[in-house]
């Protein structure tokens, strides 16, 4: 657990509840948190699943390793620590998105348990859903697809500590949701996740403002 270092700093709450924010977005904040392999199709989940949320009036949000990688995690790299950092501050902004009502929708790699662990702990301890996604394929597959090429890199031995390769991969022992991607279509990966959701109460069909049903003529600037 990382050291609290900065001291005289209290807690502020406001006047807006949790409650109510998930009451004007209708439906629950929650963290859907995707792990495995590089090339495993983490991404490719979220950014269908996204997709099905919006297209149903849901808001979600995408963080995304290499994105993230991009921006406030940009000053870490791939060392144990530095992974154990990367995940420590997305499981912190996972957690604001959800609470501010948004399906946060998060995939990295995440090899080591105990740091999802940590991220589970930090969502139940805020009263928070969580919801850990195995995205499960085996390494021979990941490595045959290797959308970025980064397998052939670290096999040459052109890149390090490679999820894999060279560097652990620590898979969930309890995940709340277990997807083959070697053997399951994008679209059955999608309904699963979908359907636990609206199981758990994060997001009911019966409010479902299906996208194609909004007025033709939405003018944003009455809203
Ligand atoms: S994590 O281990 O800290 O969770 P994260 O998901 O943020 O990793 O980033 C993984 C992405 O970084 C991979 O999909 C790949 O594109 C890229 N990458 C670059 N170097 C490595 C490496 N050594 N190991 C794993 N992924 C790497």
């Amino acid at each position: 657990m990382a050291e609290q270092k900065a001291t005289n700093v209290t807690w502020h709450d406001g006047e807006v509840s949790r409650e109510d924010r998930f009451m004007i977005l209708r439906q629950r904040g929650a963290t859907v948190w995707f792990t495995g392999l590089s090339g495993s199709g983490k991404s490719t989940i979220a950014v269908a699943l996204e997709r099905a949320l919006y297209a149903n009036g849901k808001l979600s949000y995408r963080l995304d390793g290499d994105n993230v990688r991009l921006g406030i995690n940009k000053n870490l790299g791939f060392s144990e620590t530095d992974r154990t950092e990367n995940i420590r501050r997305i499981g912190e902004v996972a957690k604001l998105f959800s609470d501010a009502g948004t399906i946060s929708l998060s995939s990295f790699i995440s090899p080591y348990r105990a740091d999802r662990d940590e991220v589970r702990r930090l969502h139940e301890q805020a009263g928070l859903s969580f919801v850990e996604v195995f995205v499960d394929c085996s390494l021979a597959e990941a490595e045959k697809r290797d959308p970025k090429g980064l397998y052939k890199k670290a096999r040459a031995g052109e890149i390090k500590n490679f999820t894999g390769i060279d560097d652990p991969y620590e898979a969930p022992r309890n995940a709340e949701i277990h997807l083959k991607t070697d053997e399951m279509t994008l679209q059955q990966e999608v309904d699963i996740v979908v359907k636990y959701l609206e199981n758990h109460g994060v997001i009911t069909t019966e409010q479902f403002t299906r996208a194609t049903d909004l007025p033709q003529d939405n003018n944003s600037a009455s809203l």
